[in-house]
Parts: C-alpha cells; structure tokens; sequence
C-alpha cells in the first residue's frame, strides 16, 4: 500500500512539473530566466532530480515506469527550452536589427544643404523663357579674339564704339569678352538661318566695383535670324519675354546705338519709380550678315543682349550688385 501511494505522489509530481515547466518555459522572456528555471527543474539539486532521487524508495517493479517518465519528461524540457532559446535568440536579433537600420531614403538632418545662387536660377529662368519659343542654348569662350568681340560685328580697329567698352586685353589680339555677343559671329560661322538661339555667360569690363558695376557680370544674348523678321518681331518677343519674366513693370523702348544692328535701342523698366536700362537689341546690321555669308536681301534678323545682375537685381528688389559676389549666406540663404 504505502509504496502505491509513494507512486502516486511521484506521478503526481512528475506531472505538475510538466505543467509548470512547460508554462514557464513558454513565458521566460530572456536567456537569464531560461537558465535559471533550467536549473530549478533539470539541474543536479533541481526538482527533476529529486523525484529520481526519491524513486530509489520506490519497490523494484514500479521504478522503471517513474524512471521512463521522467528521463521522457528531462528530455521533453530540454527542448522545449532550447527551442525558447532559439525564439528569444531570433526576437533579439529582428530587434537589433530594426534599431540599426538605416532609412538611405530619409533626408538628412542637420547638414546644411546647398542651393542654387540667385544669378544661375535668374539665368536659368531666362533660358527657360525663350527655350519655350523654340531658342537653342549655345555657349562661347570667355578668353576671345579681336575679331569675334569687335571686327566681326562691325567694330573695326579705332572705331569709337571700343571706347564704350574698356576691354581686359591679354596681348594685341586676345581679350577677355566684353558681352556675349561674339557668340552670334561664332555661331552664324557654322550654321545657317533659320536660327534661334540664346547664348549665357560671363563678361568682363574694365569697371571699378561699386554698387551697379562689377568687372566680371553675366549676360545673356539672344539672336534670331529667318525670312520676313522685322522691328515689330523684335519688340513682341522682347515684350513677351519682359512680361512673363517680370509680370506687369512699365516698359519703354528707347533707340539708341550699336555698331552691329540697325535700328538699335535700348529696353528700360520701371522700377521703384525711375526707369532702368535692362536690354539692348537692334535688327542684326546687314553688314554682319554680309561679313558671315549670309544674304540680307532674303535673311534678316534681330539681336538682344540683356544683364542677368540687372533682372535679377529688379526681380528680387536688391540695391547693390556687390552682394552677388561677397558669398554672406544670410543674402544668398534667402533665395
Ligand atoms: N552686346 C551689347 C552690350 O553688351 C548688347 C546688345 C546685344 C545690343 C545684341 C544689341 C544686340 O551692350
């Protein structure tokens, strides 16, 4: 009798510990809590080893079932904990994981970032005027020969139109570009009208710096060359462009002079209630196409140069062109 209820008892032992192992095996949250609930049913003083210590008490023929059971049960925990093991292991990593990841996408924070300086957006904004009617963007060298920035369109060596520009000569022949339009000679040297095209870049004058001169400034050239053009084709195409650039200034044609158009003027806007010389333009001198081998009985053409500092300058109401080029991020931040 006695040895039925020692059986009893350890059965009944056997299986509340596989209830409660199994249960806290499921809920163990890390690695420590694993180990320790390891040893508290596995290990050499744990709970598993006190049942098999006590089966010796049990008669010969009942020991082998208890002992079954409980290596059966010892092998059982010992799975169902290092599967937990593993579980734990793979829940830490994903969590590594997702904290280390890094978003390639996610803007950065705190590098200040570049922008665009306001003379290359005002230029581009230019360009993009007469893209939409169809101009071709060419560009020249800023180091020219004589003959492109003066001879070729119509300035001959000691005609008085050099004194209105004070030219950075490297030697009798080579200079710096003192507008941008050499760049209609080079173009016309190897292409034939119809032609429209629009020409960006740097010039250089021999101007002291002050507020509205800079010796080094941008330009921008304009030149369309076809069968039938006339004065009135010039002043819509620079109304339009004027319009859609500034919206709606006052804008007055004055005539003035250029050695290669005629008839010349000059485009002024009002701003700030003064008018201001922003263009020149003139229907291209018959004498330049002639030099260029072009027909002025079938071609005619008209030509226009305008100062991106200027258009900027009015655009955006700055008061000094010395800002452009000064590099203090609180003027250039605001554009
Ligand atoms: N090249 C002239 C200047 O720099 C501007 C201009 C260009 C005038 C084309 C007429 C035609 O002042």
């Amino acid at each position: 009798m006695s040895s039925s209820v020692q059986l009893k008892h350890l059965s009944e032992e056997l299986d509340l510990l596989e209830a409660e192992a199994a249960n806290k095996i499921a809920e163990a949250s890390d690695g420590e809590t694993l180990e320790k609930l390891r040893l508290n049913f596995l290990g050499k003083k744990g709970r598993l080893s006190i049942v098999l210590g006590a089966m010796g008490k049990l008669p010969g023929n009942e020991r082998p079932l208890v002992g079954q059971r409980a290596n059966l049960l010892k092998s059982q925990l010992q799975e169902l904990i290092s599967q937990r093991l593993e579980v734990l292991k793979s829940q830490a990593l994903e969590k590594l994981l997702a904290q280390e990841t890094i978003d390639v996408t996610a803007p950065p924070s705190g590098i200040p970032q570049g922008h665009r300086h306001p003379l290359v957006t005002t230029t581009e904004k230019i360009i993009d005027l007469f893209s939409g009617l169809g101009y071709q963007v060419v560009e020249g060298p800023e180091l020219e020969s004589d003959f492109y920035n003066f001879e070729a369109l119509n300035i001959p060596p000691n005609h008085p139109a050099r004194d209105m520009q004070d030219t950075f000569y490297l030697d009798k022949s080579f200079l710096l570009r003192t507008h941008t339009s050499p760049v209609q000679i080079r173009y016309l040297e190897n292409n034939h009208p119809p032609i429209r095209i629009v020409s960006p870049g740097r010039v250089y004058r021999r101007d002291s710096v002050d507020a509205t001169h800079s010796p080094v400034f941008h330009q921008v050239e304009v030149l369309a060359i076809d069968e039938g053009l006339d004065f009135s084709h010039l002043r819509g195409t620079v109304m339009a462009f004027l319009k859609a650039f500034f919206g709606d200034l006052p804008i007055r044609f004055r005539a003035s002079y250029f050695p290669f158009t005629e008839p010349s003027a000059e485009v002024d806007v009002q701003w700030r209630g003064k008018w201001l010389e922003v263009m020149g333009c003139g229907m291209v001198d018959p004498a330049v196409l002639e030099g260029m081998g072009i027909d002025p009985e079938r071609w005619t053409g008209f030509a226009a140069g305008l100062g991106v500092e200027r258009f900027c300058m009015v655009k955006h109401g700055i008061d000094d062109i010395r800002r452009f080029y000064t590099n203090d991020l609180r003027f250039l931040e605001q554009f």
